[in-house]
């Protein structure tokens, strides 16, 4: 069975054909990204003019490098919550559209769903019930996958999300937006206990995660060395936070599949691609004797190849959208 799917959440517009939900006929990711960098964070605005420009040759582009029609395509898949809701709205039209004069099915697609199928396309062996780490540019989320559809949020951030922490504080140091990329490979050349910072946890909520003091107390530090003139080194600085938000995010998560009785842990997001979350988890998983998984680092950022897979399983469960079908900024993944 073959999906089109499209993805228009944030600041990429994209789209792609997968078969069966876990073969990737083809991938087409246009970035807004250099645009959005001049303004420090996504302009919701900007976003949404340039989805409605890019959406036509990239659906076009994409079916054309998987060499097929409309006529060869079973349902079409698109992101429908949550994320930006201008941007949402053009790709959830322009689906819809496509739909009704094509009379294929439409197939509305949760964006953190996809985020954890990205992993179904990367690890053709992994099905669910399984633990999800799922960080990404606006959420942090600990979620037992029961099915491919059927899921239960165990932990979730109560301020910022991991990603959102991420960029704030590689702003503070002068990196271009999306920061936590740049923060991630200068922390590689640092010491991660050169600077002692705060673990936040939320009180009678083990696997809840509270990022907001722990990006301030990081920011408060360059701050107060820029006024009494001292020079930090920036490594140091990137190695001891990312090492301060890992051990956070790692330490909770671990926690939950243990007293879950889990065994089998996966993470998914944008901040999946994070070097020490990944060799981290690895290594602990590995003494714990747990299977882990994760995206290849290139679908962890998004794309419409997860979309097509979430959306295929979604098409089996018998989520079929109406005419009516709408967009929304935020929906529970659940
Ligand atoms: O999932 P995603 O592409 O978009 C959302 O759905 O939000 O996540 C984007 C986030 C950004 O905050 C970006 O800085 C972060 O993922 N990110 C990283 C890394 N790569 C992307 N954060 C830390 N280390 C990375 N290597
Ligand atoms: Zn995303």
């Amino acid at each position: 069975m073959k999906i089109l799917a499209i993805e228009s959440s944030c600041d990429e517009t994209a789209a792609a054909v997968v078969e069966d939900g876990r073969r990737v006929i083809s991938s087409v990711v246009a970035s807004q990204v250099e645009e959005h960098k001049l303004y420090g964070g996504v302009v919701p605005e900007i976003a949404s003019r340039r989805h409605a420009e890019a959406i036509v040759p990239v659906v076009s582009q994409a079916l054309e490098q998987a060499d097929v029609t409309l006529g060869d395509i079973d349902a079409i898949a698109v992101t429908y919550a949550p994320g930006l809701i201008g941007a949402l709205l053009v790709g959830v039209n322009f689906a819809k559209g496509l739909s009704l004069a094509s009379g294929i099915p439409l197939v509305p697609t949760h964006h953190l769903r996809s985020h954890i199928a990205s992993n179904y396309i990367s690890n053709l062996e992994l099905k669910p019930p399984f633990l999800c780490l799922i960080v990404s540019g606006g959420h942090s989320h600990i979620v037992m996958v029961e099915d491919y559809t059927k899921m239960k949020i165990i932990g979730r951030t109560r301020d910022d999300a991991a990603g959102e922490a991420f960029d704030k504080a590689a702003r503070t140091m002068g990196m271009p937006y999306p920061g936590g990329i740049a923060l991630d490979k200068v922390a590689e050349d640092g010491d991660p206990h050169a600077f002692t910072l705060p673990r936040p946890v939320v009180h009678d909520a083990p696997y809840d995660f509270s990022f907001s003091g722990l990006k301030t107390a990081v920011i408060n530090l360059i701050h107060n060395s820029a006024q009494k003139g001292i020079e930090l080194n920036k490594a140091d600085v990137c190695a001891s936070f990312r090492y301060a938000v890992v051990d956070c995010l790692t330490t909770n998560f671990l926690k939950a599949a243990e007293d879950l009785g889990v065994k089998r842990l996966v993470i998914a997001g944008g901040v999946s691609a994070n070097s020490l979350l990944r060799s981290t988890l690895e290594a602990e998983c590995k003494k714990r004797g747990y299977e882990f998984y994760m995206p290849a680092k290139s679908l962890c950022g998004d794309n419409a190849a997860m979309v097509g897979s979430q959306g295929y399983y979604e098409y089996l469960s018998g989520n079929i959208a109406k005419t009516d079908l709408n967009a929304f900024a935020t929906m529970s993944i659940e």
